[in-house]
């Protein structure tokens, strides 16, 4: 079977609507055809400052997430980053292989080393994308099924691949980004011109999977719209209903043209409480999964540990290549 790999951060108390529609339906929908890697990357979420206890609980809390939006371990191999060296390992080498200037090219560095002050960055957050690197091309998956916001990165990706073939000699499969046809971006309901993020503006722009389904709704049925009054997608003239549109096919399958002829003559009150309901019987059945299994920490533990196991039986191998053909002197 070909390989699908992806990975999602614990940076906050509970996933949000875009990381769900973004990346973890499809992350569910890729286990029939494929053979799956799905991790959640603590190391990468330690590149900004995070609280130890919160940083403990969240990966568990994140990995509860996706069992509970339909991850299945027995078929996909579910772990956390820090558990397998070999990521940390190649990550060197990733860095190793990059230019500063590649480096500092990247949008997401920018925008983040911006909001903190540069000076006051790590040299993790530019470092981020080589650890990214590493995590993908140590399973060597031919897909990467990943929101919009990650494209940057998945090219990086491929470039340091084919860069390590080019220099050392045939290693790595070249993989590609795979980016959902709706829900590859979903923006924030307050503001919908920038994309729904854990570091909104407003707490009532972001949808968080583990929040009350009635705050849910209330937030989807306040959503900013605009003055006109045809439900109609048109992201330059029309953000937030072109954002609820987006939300909303995504969530039921059926297609913006077809909701569009649907709301022929109908309200953007009509479609924020269709929209809310759809979503709420959505996430409802998720949350409620993810809340029960965190009751039993040690069984999602024990979980974690196996993936930890199966991961590192894939990733050793091609760590070892990779250190014969840079030219590592092997240790015995
Ligand atoms: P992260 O944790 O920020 O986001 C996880 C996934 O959610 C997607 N996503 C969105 N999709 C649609 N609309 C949004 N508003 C939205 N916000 C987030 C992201 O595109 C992503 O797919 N660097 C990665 C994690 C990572 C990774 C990897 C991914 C580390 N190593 C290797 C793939 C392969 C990140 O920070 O995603």
């Amino acid at each position: 079977h070909p390989r699908v790999l992806s990975g999602m951060q614990p940076s906050a108390d509970s996933l949000h609507l875009g990381n769900y529609l973004g990346a973890l339906t499809n992350w569910v929908e890729s286990q029939n055809d494929f053979d799956n890697f799905f991790f959640i990357p603590d190391m990468h979420a330690i590149t900004v400052p995070q609280d130890p206890e919160s940083l403990r609980e969240r990966t568990r809390v994140t990995a509860a997430q996706f069992i509970a939006g339909g991850i299945d371990p027995e078929r996909a191999t579910l772990f956390v980053q820090s558990h397998v060296p070999e990521h940390a390992q190649l990550a060197w080498i990733m860095i190793c292989l990059t230019g500063m200037g590649e480096a500092e090219r990247m949008t997401q560095f920018k925008d983040k080393s911006a909001k903190g002050g540069a000076e006051s960055s790590s040299v993790g957050l530019l470092a981020y994308p080589m650890l990214m690197a590493a995590d993908i091309l140590l399973y060597q998956p031919h897909l990467i099924p990943v929101g919009d916001d990650q494209r940057q990165h998945v090219e990086l990706a491929r470039n340091l691949a084919q860069r390590f073939n080019h220099r050392y000699g045939e290693t790595f499969i070249v993989p590609q980004g795979f980016y959902p046809k709706t829900g590859a971006r979903i923006y924030d309901l307050q503001n919908p011109t920038v994309k729904m993020s854990k570091s909104a503006e407003s707490p009532n722009g972001l949808i968080s999977i583990l929040e009350e389904p009635k705050k849910t709704a209330k937030k989807i049925r306040s959503a900013v719209t605009d003055n006109g009054t045809d439900v109609r997608f048109d992201q330059q003239e029309k953000p937030g209903v072109s954002n609820l549109l987006s939300i909303f096919s995504a969530v039921t399958g059926r297609s913006i043209p077809e909701l569009e002829e649907a709301y022929v003559g109908k309200m953007y009150g009509h479609l924020k409480v269709d929209v809310a309901d759809a979503v709420v019987e959505r996430l409802s059945p998720i949350r409620e999964r993810a809340l029960e299994l965190l009751d039993d920490k040690a069984e999602l533990d024990r979980i974690l540990a196996i993936g930890a196991q199966k991961a590192r039986e894939v990733a050793a191998p091609v760590l070892a290549d990779v250190y014969e053909k840079v030219g590592f002197l092997p240790a015995s």
